[in-house]
């Protein structure tokens, strides 16, 4: 029994000796925080740079939506974990330099470890205030609601934080690449331990060795020139959304072409309600299609019955007066121009939709087989545009941004 006993004590102090830091060497929780938040953040990175290159259009809207859930809420999953690293990190000794007399590239190291602390605070946290205020469109994967309590929905904010997260990520670009650059340079040149305290947990260097003082004034000071010279240049615009760009048709619309008669389609679209996708659809519609096939031009007029519009189980809601009114405004209108550009084709001209009329560009692909074509696009479209739900005037019960899905089939009439 006494045996038992103490050496389940000696089990426990185990545990607890390798979870915790010493003067010489990492614990194993400072090591798990260390791999796991370098694995979400180099992911993250990834992410926000994939989708900061994707092409804004109708096609990559859906794309670009799970990328930045994605990106979201793998960054909203490294502030947590930053948050408890730093906490873990306060009660925990940190281990000594392994040169200490090399001063001047050990302060540069802990700069660079001092600068990385910011910024896994620092780059999450500007990135949820900038979804927080504006009418982002990619949901957090979670729960619990998409709003930060004391950041209100403002473009301002947004814009200084969307400056903030973007200057940033230069931040984390120069001291990631010094980092790993640096913990190379110790593998391959000096064949120290420095990698292997930080991948295996092994002790080195010597524990009466101390770590500069400078090293975390440099990296704070670093990051309020960051912060100060990003909120100050920050007014300028930034554009996060995702909506194609929406403009008057500029194309003569005196356009001849063959006449087209629509055998079959469906006019869809999709909104969030409480975070979910909804399915909507319009069942009596009607289009006037004119299209030459030669020279990739016409003009299409498409008229809705709004009346016959369902939305899942808020139907009832979405045909009312705060959304599409249809008792005021039974029919919707489509009018635009066709033109075909390196072979993509757009429709450019308004939509009328409970009595506001709205410029908007609709990309779509078409396929013509002797006298069938098959036509689909899509469209995100801003509900507030058409001063749609404005009693709902953040996106937690309904979300701002609209895909409208277009799909047909046509025949050439003559
Ligand atoms: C580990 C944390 C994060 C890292 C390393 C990171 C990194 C990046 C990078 C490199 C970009 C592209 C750079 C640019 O737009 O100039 C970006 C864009 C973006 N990030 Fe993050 N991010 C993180 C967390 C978050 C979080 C938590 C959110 C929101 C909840 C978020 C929202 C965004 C948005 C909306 C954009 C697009 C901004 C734009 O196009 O201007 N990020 N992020
Ligand atoms: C492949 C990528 C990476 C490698 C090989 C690597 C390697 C290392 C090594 C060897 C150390 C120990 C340095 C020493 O004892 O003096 C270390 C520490 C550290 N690394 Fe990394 N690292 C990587 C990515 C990252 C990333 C992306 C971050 C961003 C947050 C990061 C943040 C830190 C911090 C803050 C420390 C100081 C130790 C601590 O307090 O946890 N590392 N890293």
């Amino acid at each position: 029994m006494q045996h038992s006993v103490s050496s389940s004590q000696t089990h426990i102090k185990w545990i607890a000796l390798m979870l915790t830091n010493t003067a010489t060497r990492y614990g194993a929780l400072a090591r798990f925080f260390h791999w796991s938040i370098a694995l979400l953040i180099l992911t993250d990175l990834a992410l926000g740079v994939i989708g900061d290159r994707t092409p804004r259009t109708a096609d990559t809207v859906a794309w670009l939506q799970t990328l930045y859930s994605a990106h979201k809420t793998i960054g909203i999953t490294v502030l947590l974990l930053a948050v408890l690293r730093i906490i873990w990190a306060v009660t925990q000794p940190r281990p000594v330099p392994l040169h200490p007399e090399r001063r001047a590239e050990t302060l540069a190291a802990e700069v660079v470890h001092w600068a990385l602390y910011g910024a896994i605070i620092i780059m999450p946290l500007s990135g949820w205030v900038m979804h927080a205020s504006e009418s982002g469109f990619a949901p957090i994967w979670w729960p619990l609601g998409q709003g930060l309590p004391f950041v209100p929905k403002s473009e301002a904010v947004a814009h200084a934080a969307g400056a903030v997260h973007s200057l940033a990520a230069w931040v984390i670009y120069a001291t990631v690449a010094a980092h790993i650059g640096g913990a190379l340079k110790h593998q391959i040149i000096d064949k120290d331990a420095t990698l292997a305290r930080m991948s295996h947990g092994r002790a080195a260097g010597n524990p009466e060795a101390h770590h500069g003082r400078a090293a975390p004034i440099v990296a704070a000071g670093l990051w309020l020139v960051v912060l100060g010279v990003a909120l100050v240049t920050g007014d300028q615009a930034h554009d996060t959304t995702v909506t194609p760009v929406a403009s008057p048709a500029q194309i003569a619309s005196s356009v001849t072409g063959a006449n087209w008669t629509v055998d079959t389609g469906n006019i869809r679209f999709q909104v969030a309600q409480m975070g979910a996708n909804v399915e909507g659809e319009f069942a009596d519609w009607s289009a006037q299609i004119a299209y030459e096939d030669q020279t990739g031009n016409g003009s299409v007029t498409v008229v809705i019955d709004t009346t016959t519009l369902t939305l899942g189980s808020v139907t009832d809601n979405a045909k009312g007066a705060e959304f599409f009114n249809v008792a005021a405004y039974s029919t919707a209108t489509f009018e635009a121009d066709i033109a075909r550009t390196d072979g993509a084709h757009l429709a450019t001209g308004t939509l009328t939709l409970a009595g506001v009329t709205v410029p908007v560009t609709l990309p779509f692909e078409l396929a013509i087989e002797g006298d069938v074509a098959t036509m689909s696009g899509e469209v995100v479209l801003d509900r507030r545009d058409f001063a749609m739900g404005t009693g709902y005037a953040d996106e937690s019960t309904v979300g701002f941004g609209v895909t409208v899905v277009v799909t047909l089939t046509a025949t050439r009439a003559d």
